[in-house]
């Protein structure tokens, strides 16, 4: 898989987020559409930056029953996203069922990946919430390894786990990873930071960043410099 930086366009209408890609005029990002911008501005959206020549990871994460999920996956495909993702909670027989549905007749399809547990959840959340009593880094594994078995590329995970997802699922098995800083940036409300040279040496496959190019003063100059970083 190769190796690219995602940027987390975490805008809330068509204009943000098109004034913002107005400026990368050279080489098009790899761009995240999530919740706030898909619901805001539906499909559309997804059109018209794919239009313009961006690659697409479309964060829905979709958690429903598998006859549901496989109709609905097959839906994102016909958007021609590049990647997308659901809640390994949903169950292995969830995750089958959307592969089948993202498959295209041609055989091609999006990058299909997992969240397992999200970075909001803690040990003490999930034991009380979910009756889930076991450690969470056991539970994250487990998570990914149910993806593996239902045949997905891969997990969103932090980049401290991305060594050890590939130790227990395989090199080949994609990790996305956000809550990425720069050494001299603002780590904002992310918990636990890796810069972009840290997560290309733990063997991430995608790093995912919103603020740290969306809200600098020189998005594209941020962009480049997280590319050298990571990409090299
Ligand atoms: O601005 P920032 O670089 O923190 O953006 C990170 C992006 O990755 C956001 O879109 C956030 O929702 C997403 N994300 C995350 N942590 C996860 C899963 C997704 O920060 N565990």
């Amino acid at each position: 898989m190769g190796k690219d930086v995602i940027i987390a366009c975490d805008f809330a209408s068509k204009e943000q987020v098109l004034t913002f890609l107005d400026k990368f005029t050279g080489k098009k990002p790899f761009v995240k559409i999530g919740m706030e911008l898909f619901y805001a501005e539906g499909p559309e959206i997804v059109r018209e930056i794919k239009a313009r020549g961006h690659k697409i990871f479309l964060d829905l994460k979709l958690h429903d029953i598998p006859n549901t999920v496989k109709k609905s996956m097959a839906v994102l495909s016909r958007l021609d996203v590049d990647m997308t993702n659901l809640h390994a909670a949903g169950t292995v027989n969830m995750m089958t069922a959307a592969l089948e549905g993202l498959t295209r007749e041609d055989g091609t399809r999006p990058i299909l990946i997992a969240v397992t547990q999200l970075t909001s959840t803690d040990q003490e959340t999930m034991e009380n919430d979910l009756l889930i009593n076991k450690p969470i880094d056991e539970v994250v594994m487990h998570y990914a390894a149910n993806a593996a078995k239902a045949g997905l590329d891969g997990v969103v995970c932090s980049p401290l786990e991305a060594g050890k997802v590939h130790d227990r699922c395989g090199k080949n098995f994609v990790t996305v990873t956000p809550g990425v800083r720069f050494a001299d940036g603002d780590v904002g409300d992310q918990k636990r930071v890796m810069t972009p040279a840290a997560a290309k040496e733990i063997g991430s496959d995608y790093i995912v960043v919103g603020r740290p190019i969306t809200a600098a003063e020189d998005p594209v100059a941020a962009y480049t410099r997280c590319c050298e970083e990571f990409i090299g």
